[in-house]
């Protein structure tokens, strides 16, 4: 506290990543708040940027044959696009790939390692691939990872370890002592218990690169890289010159918020922490958790097909609405729904029919009896009243909203001060002041009219820069006027008199929501029809795993012969959903097989794959195509992998 700069980071987004609407919305709200603070003439630095090390860009940069770099390069393009078409104003990119962030990570290990606080050990838990995270037994969720659900694999090697626990104690006391550090209160009380809930282990930061080569390699030992947290965690430091640049670190640090989704709490309210007291740089002001986007009341994931991509809400409705709704509809902290129906309500009742409707109105009544010059500034009486007041007050709790983390409700004040300015219009019905000839009456009511619309434009500014701009162009401000200067939005007129008012198009075209109704419809049956169909194949995969297999002697093992096939080409079978069909080479031989794996292989990932069928199976005919024989596939709930060789060996090779 008591710095007077303001420095804002969001997490830095898995560059393999397919941005969504959960990675828009974390930085159009670092957005929303740099806009504001900028708007307060505080000096503000705004952070975003790309984890661009781990297994996965590894694995995907091999599949694609193409080195980690090269794909890190082609994939970052997305995020950096995606930031130009939402009018994201961050002040630096950073990318763990990059030398300046690298060289710090090195030299941050370094010294923690000279100062005994990093050590080799070794390290044994249970490790989950997609995460890119060892757990411990006690993590796991029925013998699975807590946080994708997936199986995990029990693990042992020689790593280096950080002295987490060291700091335990130290950690819980300025947690107890700073209640602003995380917030909302339920992260910091979650926080708070897991602290609490035993000792704090060590924090293992290594892999072998003979695992994993795509990371920033540890001075001290050349045959191990540094492992996801502690690369990306110091990236928040090392772009605001830690270590390299000491005016430009101690002008922003600490930083005012780290903005992170509930999901990487523990590594933000605990590892990061720990790491900066053992270097001795003092903490971030606030941790800040918000909740998850859901669609139609469901986790967004590829399986349920109701990812949202910003891109194409954009291209719908443009750029200022999306980031508006995200902003409005959601309460900092909990989760919240979107589904294009709720947008597109929202939409219509906020910006369409209430803001947009009463620009309109103002600058079409305007124009046609006043000339286009906007009238002088209007005396305070009763009827004005209400409308000033709820303008004013709207001012007032917008600047609440943006200290205390409220958002939505500020933005609420706001849309409630432009529904007055509706209510005003339609009872001081201006059309007839016009019709009476009384000029001076229509005046002041065009006049306040304009000014509910000067304030309630600034008041969103930040929020729809590109909309409120058009709209405060029209208004007749200035260039120097158009980003409003905070002080003059809690003050009563003050447009120039005599200013002329520019052209005022269609600010939001109206949606017809009919179509949607039906969509919506359609989407919330499919997502109940995957549900329903995941909760049977888990319930299945329970059934079977209780039931206790039955002891079979050796001659009926010997019964079943499995070899070793090749797959040469594979294809969907046409009308069905879930099979596939495999054209197999076995040695010299071979055969067709038809099998229910379509949800869970591409037929191009399969061909080349080495993999195991029953060779002595009686042919069958499935969707009316044969069969010859059945593969062996691994389930796990709603999980399928198939049983592959761990080598190189011919097909047609008995197994046994
Ligand atoms: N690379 C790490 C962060 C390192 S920060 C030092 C990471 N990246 S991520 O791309 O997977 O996720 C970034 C953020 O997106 C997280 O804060 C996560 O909470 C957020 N979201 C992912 N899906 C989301 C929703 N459906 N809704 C809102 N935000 C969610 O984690």
């Amino acid at each position: 506290m008591g710095k007077d700069t303001f420095y804002i980071t969001t997490p830095i987004y898995y560059v393999n990543d397919k941005p969504h609407i959960g990675h828009a919305y974390t930085t159009i709200l670092a957005d929303v708040l740099a806009r504001y603070h900028r708007l307060l003439g505080e000096p503000t630095h705004f952070l975003t940027g790309t984890d661009e090390h781990g297994q996965k860009v590894q694995q995907a940069a091999k599949k694609n044959g193409v080195t980690p770099q090269e794909h890190c390069d082609a994939t970052v393009v997305r995020f950096l696009e995606l930031w130009k078409r939402l009018d994201i104003t961050n002040d630096d990119f950073i990318r763990t790939t990059e030398p300046r962030h690298k060289t710090i990570v090195q030299a941050i290990l370094q010294d923690l390692y000279d100062r005994g606080l990093i050590y080799q050990g070794s390290y044994k838990g249970w490790y989950c691939v997609p995460c890119e995270r060892f757990f411990t037994e006690k993590d796991l969720v029925d013998g699975c990872c807590p946080d994708c659900h997936r199986p995990v694999e029990e693990l042992e090697e020689r790593s280096y370890s950080f002295r987490m626990s060291q700091y335990q104690q130290q950690l819980i006391d300025y947690i107890e002592a700073h209640p602003g550090f995380i917030m909302p209160e339920t992260r910091y009380n979650e926080t708070l218990g897991f602290l609490r809930k035993g000792p704090l282990g060590d924090l293992c930061i290594s892999r072998p690169k003979s695992r994993l080569n795509w990371g920033i390699e540890l001075p001290f030992d050349k045959d191990y890289v540094t492992y996801v947290w502690f690369d990306a965690l110091v990236n928040y430091i090392s772009a605001v010159g830690y270590r390299a640049n000491d005016a430009e670190f101690s002008k922003w640090w600490p930083a005012s918020y780290h903005l992170i989704g509930k999901d990487i709490l523990t590594t933000h309210s605990v590892y990061w922490p720990t790491m900066l007291m053992a270097m001795g740089v003092p903490l971030p002001e606030t941790i800040f958790a918000h909740g998850w986007w859901l669609v139609g009341g469901a986790k967004m994931s590829k399986s349920l097909h109701n990812v949202i991509n910003p891109m194409d809400m954009i291209d719908t409705y443009g750029v200022d609405a999306f980031r508006y709704y995200l902003m409005a509809a959601m309460s900092l902290g909990q989760d919240a729904d979107f589904t294009e129906l709720l947008f597109a309500t929202r939409y219509n009742a906020d910006l369409a029919n209430s803001l947009g409707n009463l620009a309109s109105r103002v600058v079409t009544m305007v124009t046609k009896n006043l000339d286009g010059i906007t009238p002088p500034a209007a005396v305070a009486n009763e009827q004005n009243q209400e409308l000033m007041d709820k303008c004013l007050k709207a001012a007032a709790a917008m600047s609440k909203a943006v200290r205390t983390m409220t958002l939505d409700l500020g933005l609420a004040t706001v849309m409630e001060a432009v529904r007055e300015g509706n209510r005003y219009f339609d009872q001081m019905a201006p059309w007839k002041l016009a019709k009476e000839g009384r000029i001076d009456d229509l005046k002041q009511v065009l006049r306040n009219a304009m000014e509910c619309l000067r304030i309630t434009s600034g008041l969103l500014y930040p929020a729809m820069p590109g909309k409120m701009g058009l709209l405060r162009r029209a208004l007749g401000m200035s260039e120097e006027q158009v980003v409003p200067h905070i002080e003059t939005l809690s003050v009563w007129n003050q447009l120039e008199e005599g200013a002329k008012l520019g052209e005022l198009g269609i600010l939001f075209q109206k949606v017809d929501l009919k179509p949607l109704v039906e969509a919506d419809k359609k989407m919330r049956e499919e997502a109940d029809r995957l549900e329903a169909a995941a909760k049977k194949a888990a319930e299945a995969e329970m059934a079977r795993q209780e039931t206790p297999c039955e002891l079979i002697t050796i001659d009926q093992v010997q019964k079943v012969c499995l070899k070793t096939a090749e797959v040469i080409a594979a294809e969907a079978v046409p009308k069905s959903k879930k099979l596939l069909r495999l054209q197999l080479r076995l040695g010299e031989e071979t055969r067709q097989i038809v099998s229910g794996i379509a949800e869970h292989y591409k037929p191009e990932e399969l061909v080349g794959k080495t993999i195991v069928v029953v060779y002595n199976l009686k042919p069958a005919t499935l969707c009316g195509v044969e069969s010859q024989g059945m593969l062996l596939a691994a389930s796990a709930g709603t999980e399928l992998r198939l049983v592959t060789l761990d080598g190189p060996l011919p097909s047609g090779a008995v197994v046994g």
